[in-house]
C-alpha cells in the first residue's frame, strides 16, 4: 500500500513522536539545577480538599525540596521542606518518620504514607489479580484527601477483580454502599487487600453447601420413609 520511501518517513514521524513523548514524559519530575524545585503545596484542612490536591509552590531556596506531613494518615501540610512551619517540619527532622515523606523531584510529593501499601491490579489485565495475589507487590497510594487511606477489592460482572488504593472519601463512601466492594485498613501490615471477596455467584455455591447439614439428613430420612412404605 505505501512506498517503502513513504513507509520508512511514517516510521521516522512515530520515532519522533514517541520520543517527544518520552522526553514530555520524563520533564515531569526531573529537577532544572538552576531552578528551585515547585512541589505540591496544601495546609489544614485544604489538604482534605479534592479540588485543591494539585496546587503547588516554588521553593524559595534553590536547595529546599518537597514533603507531605500526616498526623496519622491524615495529610496536615504539603510543601517546600523550608517553608514549612516548623510545627509541621519536627516529623521531617526525625530520620525515618513514618509520618514525614520526603522527596527530591519536581512535584514529587504526589503520594500517601511511604509504609502504606495496596496490591494494585484487575483480573481484565492480570489474570492473577483474582486468586493468586500472594507474588504481587504493594504499591504505595496517591496521596489521600479523605483522613484515612483504605485498600479495596472490587468484584463486577463486566471488569472482574479490581485492587487498589482508595484515598479519596467519595471512593471510599461508594465502595461502603457497594455489596461487591470491600476495604481494608494496614494498620502495620502492608497489602492487607489480598484476600477473596465473596460474590453472588460464589456466595450461592457455598450458601448451598452450607445448607448441606441440613439438606443431607431431610434426603436421607425421606429416601428412608419411601423404602419403608415400599416394603
Ligand atoms: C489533578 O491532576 C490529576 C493528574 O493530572 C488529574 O487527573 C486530576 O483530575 C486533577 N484534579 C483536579 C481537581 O484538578
Amino acid at each position: 500500500m505505501f512506498s517503502s520511501a513513504n513507509k520508512s518517513t511514517i516510521y521516522g514521524i512515530l520515532l519522533l513522536l514517541s520520543l517527544v513523548w518520552c522526553n514530555v514524559k520524563a520533564d515531569d519530575n526531573s529537577v532544572d539545577p538552576a531552578t528551585p524545585r515547585t512541589c505540591y503545596s496544601c495546609e489544614g484542612i485544604n489538604c482534605l480538599r479534592v479540588t485543591k490536591v494539585n496546587e503547588t509552590t516554588v521553593c524559595t531556596d534553590l536547595l529546599d525540596y518537597c514533603v507531605t506531613v500526616f498526623r496519622g494518615f491524615t495529610v496536615v501540610a504539603r510543601g517546600c521542606y523550608g517553608d514549612l512551619q516548623s510545627s509541621y517540619r519536627d516529623k521531617c527532622d526525625l530520620n525515618d518518620h513514618p509520618e514525614c515523606m520526603k522527596c527530591f523531584g519536581n512535584r514529587c510529593n504526589d503520594k500517601g504514607r511511604a509504609d502504606f501499601k495496596c496490591i494494585e491490579c484487575k483480573s481484565s489485565e492480570d489474570k492473577k489479580c483474582a486468586t493468586e495475589t500472594s507474588a504481587m507487590t504493594a504499591v504505595q497510594c496517591p496521596v489521600p484527601t479523605a483522613q484515612n487511606s483504605y485498600c479495596f477489592v472490587r468484584e463486577s460482572a463486566d471488569e472482574g477483580t479490581i485492587r487498589g488504593c482508595f484515598v479519596h472519601q467519595r471512593d471510599q463512601e461508594e465502595c461502603l454502599s457497594d455489596t461487591k466492594c470491600s476495604m481494608c485498613l494496614s494498620d502495620d501490615a502492608e497489602a492487607c487487600n489480598s484476600y477473596k471477596v465473596l460474590t453472588a455467584e460464589t456466595a450461592g455455591v457455598s450458601g448451598v453447601f452450607s445448607n448441606m447439614n441440613v439438606i443431607a439428613p431431610t434426603v436421607i430420612l425421606t429416601v428412608l420413609a419411601s423404602l419403608v412404605r415400599s416394603i
